[in-house]
């Protein structure tokens, strides 16, 4: 594809301040670039005019959006907060925020330059973004075994890149840095190495822990000292759903944003699972490498924005507005407490209940958990399947089977429930098992 004269400015801006990080971006995105000419241009340059026929919406005669009553009597923000487009790298209030409130959630980035975050709607998208800037075809993602079924979606099926897994836990039961190592070792595809971590992690529930997260990190820096470029995606839809001490509570991202010149990493997270929040479609691409530069932030910011105008356009306005309303409501962060202890609490009950009950550990293995929306169970006697279905149609009972695993979301379980969720599970493994 010949490149146009923007995308090769961009380009010559990321090869200015890192050479290694042109490497890593996939065809697409060293093709991509957010048009500063054309509409856009033309239309920023009419602002304030007397008349300004450029906008492509509709305005009545005084200048406010067009908008039907049957929508604005249920909405209860101001029109221009809602109807108008948002820009397509998201609106510069929401941007401005979310960077505050990671750095405030994330002591550890404290004099780490990283890029403005770009907002995409929600982590979905902005995985999906990451696949169009950074995967080709043919590249494989390393990542461990127990991961969000969606991401063969998002990154085999859009941009043919396959998924390469380790196993997740060691058999003492914590995280499986060797096998990450070992992956790590094997040849680069194309000098260029994909690592996708999500922590907590959905289906496990896992976090790992701060000496395994140093171990993680030692493994990526080896790989970039070796002279890979490894590019690692962060999925941290659950962040902040950590309930145990002792668990590393930060992003990893606040480890491998300023590690080596070889190292991206791109942090996807949003309000998704974090605010509760999960129709909203609002999330976050926010990039860190060491060295990086002004010139070079803004260059990635401007190719994801440029992603993001050639396939969705922009992310809902509305929701992003309620989202800033909210966070600088002083009721949020009292409201979010609230309700990380409902979670907290429903954590503590299935702890409970699987100490109180120890007969279960004949019919199913729980996984190591300590954080987020969900828990697995391995099941020891009865196939997994014959198991979920044997769970719906004898005890009205939904989970969710992974070949060998059933995940459990304590997060969408009333807690008086839970112990009802382990006993029927109990049950109706020894029925199909017959002992
Ligand atoms: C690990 C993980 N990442 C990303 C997502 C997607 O989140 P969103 O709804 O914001 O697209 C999910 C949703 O289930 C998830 O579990």
């Amino acid at each position: 594809m010949e490149l146009d004269p923007q995308a090769i400015k961009l380009n010559d801006a990321i090869k200015g301040a890192n050479p290694a990080l042109l490497d890593m971006l996939s065809a697409k995105g060293k093709a991509i670039f957010f048009p500063k000419l054309g509409i856009l241009a033309q239309s920023a340059e009419a602002n304030g005019k007397e008349i300004n026929a450029t906008i492509g919406i509709a305005l009545e005669d005084d200048g406010s959006p067009v908008a039907l009553a049957s929508i604005s009597k249920n909405l209860n923000l101001p029109a221009a907060d809602a109807y108008p487009y948002a820009p397509s790298p998201g609106r510069a209030d929401i941007r401005k925020l979310w960077k505050e409130m990671v750095l405030r959630k994330n002591p550890g980035l404290a004099g780490k330059t990283l890029s403005q975050p770009v907002v995409t709607a929600a982590l979905t998208h902005g995985l999906s973004m990451a696949g169009y800037l950074f995967c080709d075809e043919g590249d494989t993602i390393i990542l461990p075994d127990l991961f969000w079924e969606n991401y063969g979606l998002i990154f085999t099926h859009a941009f043919g890149a396959g998924l390469d897994t380790f196993p997740t836990y060691t058999e003492a039961g914590g995280f499986n840095v060797e096998g990450l190592r070992a992956k790590l070792r094997a040849p680069a595809v194309r000098g260029k190495k994909i690592v996708l971590l999500n922590f907590p992690n959905n289906p496990s529930g896992y976090t790992p822990l701060p000496g395994e997260v140093k171990e993680i990190v030692a493994a990526i820096s080896e790989s970039a000292h070796r002279g890979d470029k490894v590019v690692v995606l962060i999925d941290d839809a659950y962040f902040g759903l950590v309930f145990e001490d002792g668990v590393y509570a930060q992003s990893i991202f606040c480890e491998l944003c300023d590690l080596h010149p070889n190292i991206l990493a791109v942090k996807i997270d949003g309000a998704t699972k974090e605010d509760y929040v999960w129709g909203f479609r609002v999330g976050f691409l926010t990039y860190g490498i060491k060295g990086g530069t002004p010139a070079l932030y803004e260059a990635l910011e401007a190719k994801t924005g440029g992603a993001i105008r050639g396939n969705i356009s922009n992310t809902s306005n509305p929701a992003q507005s309620l989202l800033v309303r909210s966070w600088s409501a002083g009721e949020y962060a009292a409201e979010k407490k609230q309700k990380f202890e409902l979670l907290k609490r429903r954590y503590d009950e299935v702890k409970r209940i699987l100490a109180a009950h120890p007969e279960y550990r004949e019919q199913f293995t729980p996984l190591p958990f300590n954080s987020g929306y969900f828990m697995c169970i391995r099941t020891l006697k009865a196939d997994s399947e014959k198991l979920r279905q044997k769970l719906l149609t004898d005890y009205s009972t939904g989970t969710i089977n992974f070949g060998g695993v059933l995940r459990l979301a304590f997060s969408a379980t009333p807690t008086a429930k839970l112990a009802k969720l382990f006993d029927n599970i109990f049950k109706a493994s020894k029925e199909l098992s017959g002992t």
